[in-house]
């Protein structure tokens, strides 16, 4: 018998959002009349805007043609879109990428769980706990940790508390680390780092020659024009980032599926005797052999996003959810709860009434309004006692969902 990867089995149960599923599933079937507004997993629920439909169209009628078909694609991604992420992602915040520093994908989720592969197992990462579970398994499945704690804590992790008492903005670590994972916009918390936030990890970065693996999956949500939307709008971030961004919460596309992520040439890892290797090399060579490249008519789409006509419709649906995301923070402050984030990101994270555990407030959330969100502690220990709510739901059902949760009582 083939022996089985035993790091899988130091994984907690199941990944987060399938545990919900299964209890909102078992709740629908004991309760069939039940109408059940979801507020769990952060899925856009606005279709795709015309002019992203029009383009993702004309591209399947190019494939249906002679001279138009495409076989298989540059796997890093066709040229048209290159361009247009370098010019009006980067260039146009001042930010200088090269096309051959962009690999496009199926998703930001893919590209930071793989990202842990170009980097040897013996290496230090440090974590913000609440984090978006994918960082932290990925490297579990590798093999870069121990096992885990009663407390949920696994072994060699460097964990960085985001609480209400630092703002959910930790500082680097005193000691050394190899990697860090951060996240603005923030999933779960919903909160933003400032460019000075982001300067000091830049620093922690270049003193202690670590690399930051920086998720920006939300800038699009990002309404206030002194928040950076990239790590590379700060000085030095070129050497110690890599970036990963997509469109699928912006422009809708997480039923469509494309992303991409940036790993300047300038980035370096060492190998074991100290010879410098670019991670942009080891990137591209992991994503040509393990990825065949987003099909072309999704790409065409995902272009379409760029164009004024997709700036304006994209940004109209964006404004919607956030909208939402207004109304949820709002509705709940109302009630008095502690509330945070939906400013710049289209999550709200609130302490649980009656500092009730994470998972009871699920369930009771579930059994007296039938409102579904995500518990707090499913993204680390330290999000124990908080729980989120997603901004991503037709305006009627945010309405319905904050009239049930404000009539109820905990
Ligand atoms: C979430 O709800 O945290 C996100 O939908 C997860 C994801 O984008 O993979």
């Amino acid at each position: 018998m083939a022996r089985i990867n035993e790091n899988y089995l130091k994984l907690k149960a199941g990944y987060l959002f399938p545990e919900i599923g299964r209890r909102v599933g078992a709740f629908q079937k004991a309760n069939p009349d039940a109408t059940v507004i979801k507020l769990g997993i952060g899925d856009v629920t606005e279709p795709l805007v015309p002019a992203i439909i029009e383009a993702f169209r004309a591209g399947v009628e190019e494939m249906s043609t002679k001279q138009g078909f495409h076989g298989y694609g540059p796997e890093q991604g066709y040229g048209f879109l290159l361009d247009l992420i370098r010019e009006k992602d980067y260039e146009a915040r001042g930010v200088k990428v090269e096309n051959d520093e962009i690999f496009v994908s199926d998703g930001s989720k893919c590209d930071s769980g793989n990202i842990q592969e170009i980097f040897g197992l013996d290496n230090v990462v440090a974590l913000a706990d609440p984090v978006y579970p994918v960082y932290l398994d990925t490297n579990v499945m590798a093999g870069r940790t121990g096992e885990v704690d009663a407390a949920g804590h696994y072994a060699g992790i460097v964990y960085m508390p985001a609480v209400a008492e630092n703002a959910f903005n930790p500082e680097p670590p005193e000691g050394h680390v190899d990697l860090i994972y951060l996240c603005s916009p923030n999933n779960p918390t919903g909160t933003v780092s400032t460019k000075e936030q982001l300067a000091r990890w830049v620093e922690y970065a270049k003193k202690n020659d670590a690399v930051i693996l920086f998720d920006a999956a939300y800038e699009g949500f990002i309404s206030d024009p002194s928040l950076p939307r990239s790590i590379y709008e700060v000085e030095g971030a070129r050497d110690v980032a890599i970036e990963f961004r997509s469109f699928s919460k912006s422009a809708g596309f997480t039923g469509t599926r494309c992303a991409f992520t940036v790993v300047p040439k300038t980035v370096m890892g060492k190998t074991a005797s100290g010879d410098e290797v670019s991670l942009n090399s080891l990137w591209n060579r992991r994503h040509t052999t393990k990825f065949n490249g987003v099909s072309f008519p999704v790409q065409k789409a995902a272009a379409a996003a760029y164009s004024p006509e997709g700036r304006r419709q994209t940004g109209e649906i964006v404004k919607f959810y956030m909208e939402n995301a207004r109304l949820i923070r709002e509705g709940l402050s109302a009630t008095g709860l502690e509330v945070f984030g939906g400013e710049n990101a289209p999550y709200i994270w609130f302490r649980t009434p009656a500092r009730m555990g994470s998972w009871d407030f699920f369930d009771q959330l579930l059994q007296k309004t039938q409102v579904v969100g995500t518990p707090g502690s499913g993204f680390g220990p330290s999000g124990e006692g908080y729980f989120r709510l997603s901004a991503f739901n037709s305006r009627e059902n945010v309405e319905e969902a904050l009239s049930r949760i404000t009539k109820a009582s905990w």
